[in-house]
C-alpha cells in the first residue's frame, strides 16, 4: 500500500534523474571549466589546411611541451567544410581533405581526425557560421569560394552533428548572421540552445566559443546565453588576417604587433561579466608569428594571461623556437590566466600616462598578479602601492618576477620597476586582504523596478534576493557569493549590480567550497544594491554576500 502511494513520486524522481543525468553527468567534468588552452588554424592557415596539417599541429603541441603546460583544444577553425550539404541537409564533406586516418575509417567522415586527436590526449574544436554564410564567402559576382558555410535554418542538425563527430568545442562566427540583420543575442540563445540539445542526446559536451567581435556588447548577455553553463565570447575584431603566405606584400595584410594586441586587450577588459565558466576572449594569439619579437610575446602573454583571456595560439606550432616555446609554456604565467575563481585584471593605476598598473585577484587570499605596462616609446618606472591592489598597506607583501622566476624584493608599501618602451613586467604579490563585509539578503521583494532588456532567458524574479546599502571605494570590487550547495546540476543565477545590464554566475557545488567570486562595478558615490534570482525559476539558492570593496 505504502510502496503503491509512492510509485508515482518514485516514477516521478526516475524521469526527473533521467532528465538531468546527461548535464550532470558532463558538468561533473566541466562545470570548473578555465579559460580554453589551445591552437586555432586560422592566423597561420587561414581556408588553406587539412587533416595532415592538423595532425602535425596535434603532434607539435604534444612534442613541444605544451600539452604538458595545460594547452590542449586544436580548433579547425573556417575552411573544414566546402558548404555541401546533402539531400537531407547533412554536412558533406570533402573526402581528400579529410581521409581515413586508421585502417577502417571511411573518408569523409570528421570523426577520423577527432578521434586522432583524441588519441593523443587532446581535445579537438569546430567551426561555424551563426548566419547562412561563412566569412569566405565574398558574394554571388564574385563567384565567393565557400558558398554556404553557415549553420543557418540548420542549427539542431548541426550541433548534433559535432557532437555526433565527438567535437569538444565549437566556435561559431557572425559573418552570415550580419548580412540579413540577425540579432545576435536571440542567434546565439537558439544556437546555446541546440548544443544543450546536442549533448543531452548524445552526453558529449561542447564548449561554446561565440564570435561577435563585440559590436552588439556581447559582454552584457553572452555570459550563460540559452542557460548554457559555461561559454566565451569575442569582444573585438581579428588581431590580424592569415598570414598563409609570407611573400605576399604587407599592406595586403594586417601586419601583426603591438598596436593590434593592445587594441584588443583595451576592447575585452568587461571584468563584471567575467567569473568561472565564462570568459572575454581577446581572440587568438599571434605569440610566434612573423612580426613579433620575444619581449612583443612576452607582452601578449602577460596582458592575455593578466586578463585571464582564451589562450589559443595562432601560430604554426611546428615552427616555434624555443624560446617561443618557452614564453607560451611559463608555468607561473599560466598559472595566473588559469586562477580557478576566472577573474578578470583591471587598470589599477597609472604612474603616468602611458605607464600602467593593472591587477588581477587570485584564490589565494592575499595574492594578485601584477602586469606593468609601458606603451609609451621610452623606458619608464611604474611603481604600484598595495592599496591600488586591493591589499593591507600596513604590512609588506612579498614580490616575484614571473618571467624571471625569482623573488624581487617587498612591497611596503610600494613597489618600483623600470620597464622598457612597449614592454610589459609581470608579478605575483603575496600580501594581505583586508576585512571584506558581510551583507544578509534584506527581506523578499515581490517585484522587481528594474529593466532587464537583454535577458535572453525569461526571467523569474518570484525568489529573487536584495542586498542593499553596500557601500565601496573601490569603483571594481570582489563580491563572494556564498550559496546552498545545489543537489543536481550546477545553478545560473542572474546578478544585477544598481540598474547595470544582469549578468549570469554559475553556482558549481561538486567539491568546491559553496561560494563563488564575482567582480562587479560599484558607484562609489553612493550606497549600491545586488540582487539575484535563479535563471530558471527554481529556489534561488544565494544566501549572503561579503564585499571587498576598499
Ligand atoms: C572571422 C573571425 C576569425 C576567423 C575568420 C574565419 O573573421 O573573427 O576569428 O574565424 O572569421 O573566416
Amino acid at each position: 500500500m505504502k510502496l503503491r502511494s509512492r510509485f508515482p513520486a518514485i516514477l516521478f524522481c526516475l524521469a526527473a534523474v533521467l532528465f538531468f543525468l546527461p548535464i550532470h553527468a558532463a558538468a561533473q567534468s566541466y562545470s570548473f571549466s578555465l579559460p580554453p588552452m589551445g591552437w586555432a588554424s586560422w592566423n597561420s592557415f587561414g581556408n588553406a589546411y587539412d587533416s595532415t596539417t592538423i595532425q602535425k599541429q596535434a603532434q607539435a603541441m604534444v612534442s613541444s611541451g605544451m600539452k604538458a603546460a595545460g594547452y590542449q583544444y586544436l580548433l579547425l577553425d573556417e575552411g573544414w567544410w566546402l558548404g555541401v550539404r546533402d539531400e537531407a541537409g547533412n554536412l558533406v564533406v570533402d573526402k581528400q581533405q579529410w581521409p581515413a586516418i586508421q585502417p577502417g575509417e571511411q573518408a569523409g567522415d570528421m570523426a577520423n581526425i577527432v578521434r586522432y586527436i583524441h588519441s593523443l590526449g587532446l581535445k579537438a574544436g569546430i567551426y561555424t557560421d551563426a548566419g547562412e554564410f561563412g566569412c569566405s564567402y565574398l558574394g554571388p559576382d564574385t563567384g565567393g569560394p565557400r558558398p554556404h558555410t553557415g549553420s543557418y535554418g540548420h542549427y539542431e542538425q548541426d550541433f548534433l552533428q559535432f557532437a555526433r563527430w565527438g567535437f569538444d568545442y565549437v566556435k561559431v562566427d557572425w559573418c552570415g548572421g550580419d548580412k540579413p540583420n540577425l540579432d545576435p543575442m536571440l542567434q546565439y540563445t537558439e544556437i546555446a540552445r541546440a548544443i544543450t540539445d546536442a549533448e543531452r542526446q548524445t552526453g558529449q559536451h561542447l564548449f561554446f566559443s561565440l564570435c561577435e567581435w563585440g559590436r552588439q556588447r556581447p559582454w552584457d548577455w553572452a555570459p550563460g546565453v540559452g542557460g548554457v553553463i559555461e561559454d566565451m565570447w569575442r569582444v573585438g575584431g581579428d588581431i590580424t588576417d592569415p598570414i598563409v603566405d609570407d611573400s605576399l606584400p604587407v599592406h595586403v595584410q594586417r601586419k601583426v604587433g603591438a598596436a593590434n594586441i593592445l587594441k584588443n586587450f583595451d576592447d575585452g577588459i568587461h571584468p563584471e561579466a567575467q567569473h568561472t565558466g565564462f570568459y572575454n576572449d581577446l581572440d587568438m594569439m599571434v605569440i610566434g608569428m612573423r612580426g613579433m619579437s620575444e619581449e612583443l610575446d612576452r607582452m601578449h602573454m602577460s596582458l592575455w594571461a593578466v586578463a585571464a583571456s582564451p589562450l589559443m595560439v595562432g601560430a604554426d606550432l611546428t615552427k616555434l623556437t624555443p624560446s617561443q616555446k618557452t614564453t607560451l609554456t611559463n608555468a607561473e604565467v599560466l598559472a595566473v590566466n588559469q586562477d580557478p575563481w576566472g577573474l578578470q585584471g583591471v587598470k589599477a593605476g597609472e604612474s603616468k600616462q602611458g605607464l600602467e598598473i593593472w591587477s588581477k585577484v587570485l584564490s589565494k587570499p592575499g595574492q594578485r598578479a601584477v602586469v606593468l605596462l609601458n606603451r609609451t616609446t621610452s623606458s619608464g618606472v611604474i611603481s604600484f602601492t598595495l592599496g591600488q591592489l586591493g591589499l593591507r598597506a600596513d604590512s609588506a607583501a612579498r614580490v616575484r618576477d614571473l618571467w624571471a622566476h625569482q623573488d624581487v624584493g617587498e612591497a611596503n608599501p610600494s613597489f618600483s620597476q623600470t620597464v622598457a618602451a612597449g614592454e610589459a613586467a609581470m608579478f605575483l604579490v603575496t600580501g594581505r586582504e583586508p576585512e571584506s563585509k558581510t551583507y544578509s539578503p534584506e527581506p523578499k521583494h515581490k517585484a522587481s523596478g528594474v529593466a532587464c532588456p537583454r535577458c535572453s532567458v525569461e526571467t523569474n524574479r518570484r525568489e529573487y534576493l536584495v542586498f542593499a546599502h553596500i557601500q565601496a571605494k573601490r569603483e571594481v570590487g570582489l563580491v563572494m557569493i556564498s550559496y546552498k550547495k545545489p543537489s543536481g546540476a550546477p545553478s545560473l543565477v542572474f546578478m544585477q549590480v544598481n540598474g547595470q545590464p544582469p549578468t549570469r554566475v554559475g553556482l558549481f557545488a561538486a567539491d568546491q567550497p559553496v561560494s563563488a567570486a564575482v567582480q562587479a562595478v560599484f558607484d562609489t558615490g553612493r550606497a549600491n544594491t545586488i540582487q539575484f534570482w535563479s535563471v530558471d525559476g527554481s529556489e534561488n539558492p544565494v544566501t549572503a554576500i561579503s564585499v571587498s570593496a576598499e
